[in-house]
């Protein structure tokens, strides 16, 4: 099928599933921009959370119904996270809190590997979650950080500053997949292969990606990759993908009783059963989206590459115009790429400044017109001061497939009454 006659995504439909989206704000319907922090959830994925929690809920191992049934649950859970990111064995998939708590836990083992004169090349595009968690796994270790620029024009990555702080001893090349803040999307199959070269391993912080592209981590061949649920439609619940030989060798933190297998040694204490039924919710919903789409009952991943395709195409079309929109009002900056013909370089996410209003002053004059955009650095500090434009940071709008352009164009009005 060519893109031309690709069936587009049926938003009002899409929009139909999310409860949330409905919601008025002084009599007008809200517009949900905050994505970047976190997404809305289908019925569905609300759904399962309580059905689990009502007719399921049970620790795993037992050898009654209940806990047999959580333990069939988590097995799919599972092979649904591996479809989500692109791998083949649902053992290199664990559940966690969310990405900060797995990446600090990962961390954490990678620090007992490594010794005084290794490196570690962290980005200053990424979230601190990719960042300080191996700044401390350095500092435990004795090992050097390095820091590789970017190019603060268009917020994007400066790969030959990056390639510049390889050598023999980088242990670790840790970017972010895209930028929370301002929507940058990284070539990572390119740094991958960079980072690799020099026999480092490379984390890949998917975690604004995976709403809005598929991940696919055996065709990257990165080492490991973080995501989280809450981000991509689901609950509050982080993703680690690993290489097996990786996620076996490495010397995890873990409780002595607890198993030795994966993904099981990644998995500290009980996990949250209803979170991961509403993960395994929230994958299946992407997929039916595809399936629906096609219009046959693929498998989970094809069905997942559909859904994706058709959502990066609607979404490409709300970044298009709310690029119009942002640049055509005065006293609005754009930080990050800003010209309509890379909008394959980004997620729609518009990290922007006002030239009078501080950004916490356009979230909320922006709320009081029941639009709901963030206001800060996000997290993405190294990228704010990089920019000189703390404190305050950024006004960022963020939008997902469920968003439209009529939204887009909400979004423009309110600004041009600022
Ligand atoms: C790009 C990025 N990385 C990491 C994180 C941290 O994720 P979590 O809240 O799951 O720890 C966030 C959260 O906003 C993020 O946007």
């Amino acid at each position: 099928m060519t893109p031309r006659s690709r069936p587009k995504l049926d938003v009002a439909a899409c929009r139909r599933e999310f409860p949330a989206l409905t919601r008025t704000v002084n009599g007008r319907p809200a517009v949900f921009l905050d994505g970047p922090g976190g997404s809305q959830v289908p019925a569905r994925v609300a759904g399962a959370v309580a059905r689990y929690l009502a007719s399921m809920n049970a620790n795993s191992g037992g050898a009654f119904a209940t806990s047999v049934e959580t333990d069939a649950m988590l097995a799919e859970a599972h092979r649904a996270a591996a479809d989500f990111v692109g791998a083949s064995d649902p053992g290199c998939v664990a559940f966690g809190a969310n990405m900060t708590t797995l990446a600090l836990s990962l961390a954490r083992a990678l620090a007992r590997t490594w010794r005084s004169g290794d490196e570690v090349v962290v980005t200053r595009l990424e979230h601190d979650a990719n960042v300080t968690p191996w700044v401390q796994a350095a500092r435990d270790a004795g090992a050097a950080v390095r820091h590789a620029a970017i190019r603060r024009t268009d917020c994007t990555l400066d790969l030959d500053d990056l390639e510049s702080k390889l050598a023999e001893q980088t242990r670790l090349v840790a970017v972010g997949c895209a930028s929370n803040a301002v929507g940058t999307i990284a070539p990572v199959g390119e740094i991958v292969e960079m980072a690799h070269a020099y026999g480092a391993e490379v984390f890949l912080d998917a975690v604004h990606l995976a709403p809005h592209a598929l991940l696919d981590v055996e065709a990257w061949g990165c080492d490991y990759l973080c995501c989280s649920a809450y981000k991509f439609f689901g609950p509050h619940v982080g993703v680690l993908y690993g290489k097996r030989e990786k996620l076996e060798g490495l010397p995890a933190y873990k409780l002595r009783p607890s198993p030795e297998d994966l993904p099981h040694r990644w998995e500290t204490g009980t996990q949250c059963h209803e979170g991961i039924a509403g993960t395994l919710e929230a994958i299946e919903y992407l997929a039916d989206l595809g399936r629906r789409i096609a219009r046959v009952p693929l498998p989970r991943r094809e069905a997942l590459r559909e859904a994706y395709a058709a959502i990066r195409e609607h979404e490409r079309g709300l970044a298009a115009r709310a690029l119009e929109v942002l640049l055509a009002i005065p006293g609005v900056e754009v930080r990050g790429i800003a010209d309509p013909d890379r909008l394959d370089e980004r997620t729609p996410t518009f990290g922007f400044t006002h030239r009078r209003l501080a950004p916490a002053e356009v979230a909320a004059r922006l709320a009081d017109e029941g639009i709901f955009v963030w206001s800060g650095n996000f997290y993405a500090l190294p990228l704010t001061e990089a920019l000189g434009i703390e404190p305050g940071g950024l006004a960022r709008a963020g939008f997902l497939h469920y968003n439209t352009l009529d939204e887009v164009e909400r979004l423009g009005e309110a600004l041009a009454r600022l």
